[in-house]
């Protein structure tokens, strides 16, 4: 599959980002995209151009992205092939940010006198370049021509943001920031459909906590990635999204409104507010089924003996949605079971009124909650079992999407 959505967390694994520097104040900038690059999983390869050393050190790159940063296209690290031609093959697709008037110009006229340059002219993948200049560079007539000629080429061009600018001028002339930038690399390495334009759609992520004093808690797992994946992949789809996130590690999506929650009790407060306003909900969460009977407000001592904690049963989410919703939403289910998978998400699916189940065996090797990939079987109610193959988790986010606009798509047709 070759399709996924949007955001900082977006998964680019097995994506070969080449990402150039070009010698402009914004190119610490660079730094930080690195790093969201990196988070996200792209084999990112970093070429500094000569006047770009003068403002960042290969150092940070070399740290983030874990591969050798180039700043020479004479110094050829491997014998057995030719770096700039090299890269250029195996690039998914180049960045270049910040792009300095002068490498505009340089693209813009075919010259190819550092690595960075020759290996542009050597690459097939898309290029994406983010011009950032003072005000007045940025409006002259030769930088403008430039650009329309690299967007002539097939260049995507983003354009800078206005805002004050470090040479004290105030303009457009700003570099994008780098969650901008990442937004707009996810874009054009997943080139999506509008299918769910408009709909409003709730996700849940992540796992819930339970505080059994102030510094203890009852949790799972759970990373929120798929949770996250469904939600960028939807937005970028071109859904209204709200997430409902317990505590994770991951970046928050731009494209997402957010509700943050911690306990089982708080998301379904969140989910049951939502619910009136909502078309479908995905309720990806690991929802801690038990919390500790009593919250202790200091901190429980340590004892010599064993400590007993009573235990007691958190509302069952859907189920409550299940009470409250409205025939012509759809409401989709996960289940992470270790045994007869089919079995016990069938009873599921069936017990919460759910219109799709996701059920994945987390004891496979891939397919686990802290996983990069996932393995589900797609279970509706009048429908054969699906079993989508390995993928990663923003592919099987889009598979899961394309089954529940499927089948929100023919339920509106029917009604
Ligand atoms: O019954 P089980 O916990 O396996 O069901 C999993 C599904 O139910 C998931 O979609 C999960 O988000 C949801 N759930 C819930 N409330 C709970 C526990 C799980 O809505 N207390």
């Amino acid at each position: 599959m070759n399709r996924a959505g949007n955001e900082a967390v977006a998964d680019l694994s097995g994506k070969t980002i080449v990402l150039g520097v070009t010698g402009g104040i914004a190119a610490y900038k660079a730094i930080s995209l690195v790093s969201l690059l990196a988070k996200s999983g792209a084999d990112v390869h970093v070429a500094l151009t000569k006047s770009a050393g003068q403002f960042v050190t290969p150092l940070p790159f070399v740290s983030l992205s874990k591969n050798e940063v180039i700043t020479d296209l004479f110094d050829e690290p491997n014998p057995r092939e030719i770096a700039h031609i090299a890269l250029a093959d195996r690039a998914d697709l180049v960045v270049i940010a910040p792009t300095t008037a002068n490498f505009l110009a340089k693209a813009a006229t075919g010259l190819a006198d550092d690595f960075l340059s020759t290996m542009l002219l050597a690459t097939h993948a898309p290029v994406l370049v983010a011009p950032a200049m003072n005000v007045n560079m940025w409006n002259h007539p030769t930088v403008r021509s430039n650009v329309a000629r690299l967007q002539q080429f097939g260049y995507h061009v983003m354009t800078p943001a206005a805002g004050n600018l470090a040479c004290g001028w105030v303009g457009e002339g700003r570099l994008p920031e780098p969650d901008e930038i990442h937004a707009q690399i996810v874009k054009l390495l997943y080139p999506v459909r509008q299918d769910l334009n408009g709909q409003r759609i709730v996700v849940t992520a992540g796992a819930t906590r339970e505080h059994l004093d102030p510094v203890r808690v009852l949790t799972n797992p759970s990373s929120g990635r798929m949770g996250y994946a469904l939600a960028q992949a939807a937005a970028a789809r071109g859904a209204e999204v709200t997430l409902i996130t317990g505590p994770t590690q991951l970046q928050l999506p731009s494209s997402c409104r957010i509700i943050r929650v911690t306990s089982a009790a708080q998301m379904e407060q969140a989910v049951l507010q939502e619910l009136p306003n909502l078309q479908i909900l995905l309720m990806a969460a690991a929802v801690s089924d038990f919390r500790p009977a009593n919250y202790i407000p200091n901190k429980v001592k340590k004892t010599e003996g064993p400590l007993q904690i009573e235990f007691v049963r958190n509302p069952d989410i859907l189920l409550s949605v299940a009470e409250q919703r409205k025939a012509q939403q759809f409401i989709v289910g996960f289940a992470a079971e270790t045994e007869h998978v089919e079995e016990y998400a069938k009873g599921k699916l069936v017990g919460k009124k759910l219109d799709l189940i996701v059920a994945n065996d987390v004891s496979q090797v891939g397919a686990g909650f802290e996983s990069d990939t996932n393995q589900v079987l797609l279970i509706s109610p009048n429908e054969q079992v699906q079993q989508l193959p390995m993928l990663s988790k923003m592919d099987t986010a889009n598979a899961i999407l394309d089954k529940v606009h499927q089948l929100f798509s023919e339920r509106t047709v029917n009604e």
